[in-house]
């Protein structure tokens, strides 16, 4: 995605300056060629040698540097770039450029470029809740600037609160998905996503190892492409992903309400969510007591949500594309083409559960795909991200057929 693209880092001041080394490092590594920027400010925090080191190029800071053939540095820069990322964008920088001030190299190039422009602001938590600073943040996204938006954490000021550098792997993201061709535009998908946990008692509940990660990459990557995303997700450890609205359920019957709640208003709905086939009859108001040597809990069979989708009248409203997967231990393609026809899917993806790089609470998968018209793809190892995108790829050629 980011090979060969023109991207400017343009570096503010502040002691998150050394986070936008690791997202150089992320982006060069990815193909793109990066040109950096810095404040008079930011070189008090970190010597522009190391960002020309690591970019191979002149780290520009003058707004009266001339660069080869004299050309106006920032016009040229600003002409040539397919991104602009600010990181870390500091309250000052973004409110100038919200008020159209161009006093410096990296002021004036954000505003002579017509590339996408992706801030990522880091700042004292006051600051950052300041309605000040929220009103430039606003009125810059109103204009179709990109945000990733700052963490929670302990701040350099000693400060707790939301205003820390969001991570470089999170920005890198967000510079994907600005590039990303916006081929899902207008067109609303559901995702779910993590585990669902069915209360035995206030203490205790039956779940699986699901981690959410595939799930949340096919969020990511849909919101990328151009989708409005709707992400319901059962309990997970993991970040909101930006720029999609997120739904936390907790058991399978919460999830099968959020999903009935929203399904009317999608066009593609992905199951990724590992949703538990039974829940107890009774969830005990208190909690169980250690006394007998045994316990025996009664489970009913939880909703089938996929099945339920498959099963709707579509007379008045449009068919969703659906998509399920199948988390399997044995005989994969049998069970997943069973159950594509069985639950009336369009797709299915199958994941082998067993193997140690696949399934389960890890960074890859080994996927087949199964289609309606009987077609099928085998994906082999790869990264959850890349996953997400292929599995995207073939619900886009399906859709527009
Ligand atoms: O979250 P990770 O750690 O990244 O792990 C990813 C994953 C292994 C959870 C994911 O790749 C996966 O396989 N998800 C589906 C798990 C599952 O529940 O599979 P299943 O074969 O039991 O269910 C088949 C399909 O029906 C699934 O789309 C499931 O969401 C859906 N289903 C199942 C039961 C139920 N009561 N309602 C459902 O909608």
């Amino acid at each position: 995605m980011l090979r060969n693209k023109k991207i400017i880092l343009g570096v503010c001041g502040g002691i998150a300056a050394y986070k936008a080394v690791e997202l150089l490092r992320l982006l060069t590594k990815a193909g793109a060629e990066v040109h950096v920027i810095m404040t008079r400010a930011a070189e008090e925090f970190i010597a522009p040698l190391t960002f020309q080191t690591l970019s191979s190029n002149p780290v520009h800071t003058g707004l009266f540097d001339l660069i080869a053939e004299m050309e106006i540095g920032h016009i040229s820069l600003a002409d040539r770039a397919d991104l602009f990322i600010v990181a870390p964008a500091t309250a000052n920088v973004i409110g100038k450029i919200a008020a159209g001030i161009a006093d410096d190299m990296l002021t004036t190039t954000v505003m002579a470029t017509k590339a996408p422009v992706l801030f990522a602001p880091a700042m004292n938590v006051n600051m950052y809740s300041n309605p000040i600073y929220k009103d430039n943040e606003q009125k810059l996204r109103r204009l179709g600037y990109l945000f990733e938006s700052p963490v929670s954490g302990t701040l350099a000021c000693g400060w707790e609160g939301e205003g820390k550098l969001a991570a470089p792997e999170a920005i890198f993201e967000g510079a994907v998905a600005a590039l990303a061709e916006k081929d899902l535009a207008g067109l609303t998908v559901m995702i779910t996503a993590g585990p669902t946990r069915e209360e035995i008692d206030p203490v205790r509940y039956i779940s699986n190892h699901s981690s959410g990660k595939m799930g949340y990459a096919l969020a990511r990557a849909a919101r990328s492409r151009g989708a409005q995303v709707i992400l319901v997700s059962g309990p997970t450890a993991l970040s909101e992903p930006e720029g999609v609205t997120l739904i936390r359920v907790t058991s399978a019957i919460e999830m099968q309400s959020e999903v009935m709640a929203h399904v009317a208003a999608c066009d593609v709905v992905i199951k990724a969510a590992a949703v538990a086939d039974y829940r107890p009859l009774i969830r005990n108001s208190t909690k169980i007591k250690k006394n007998a040597h045994s316990v025996t809990i009664e489970l009913v069979k939880n909703p089938d949500i996929l099945a339920g989708l498959g099963a709707m009248d579509y007379r008045l409203k449009p068919r969703p594309f659906l998509v399920g997967f199948a988390a399997e231990t044995d005989a994969l393609a049998e069970n997943a083409a069973k159950k594509l026809n069985e639950k009336k899917l369009d797709m299915i993806v199958a994941n082998d559960v067993t193997q140690s790089d696949a399934g389960f609470n890890v960074d890859t998968n080994r996927a087949l795909l199964f289609f309606r018209d009987g077609s099928s793809s085998d994906c082999g190892l790869m990264s959850k991200d890349k996953l997400a995108g292929t599995i995207l790829d073939h619900v886009v050629a399906r859709l527009v057929k």
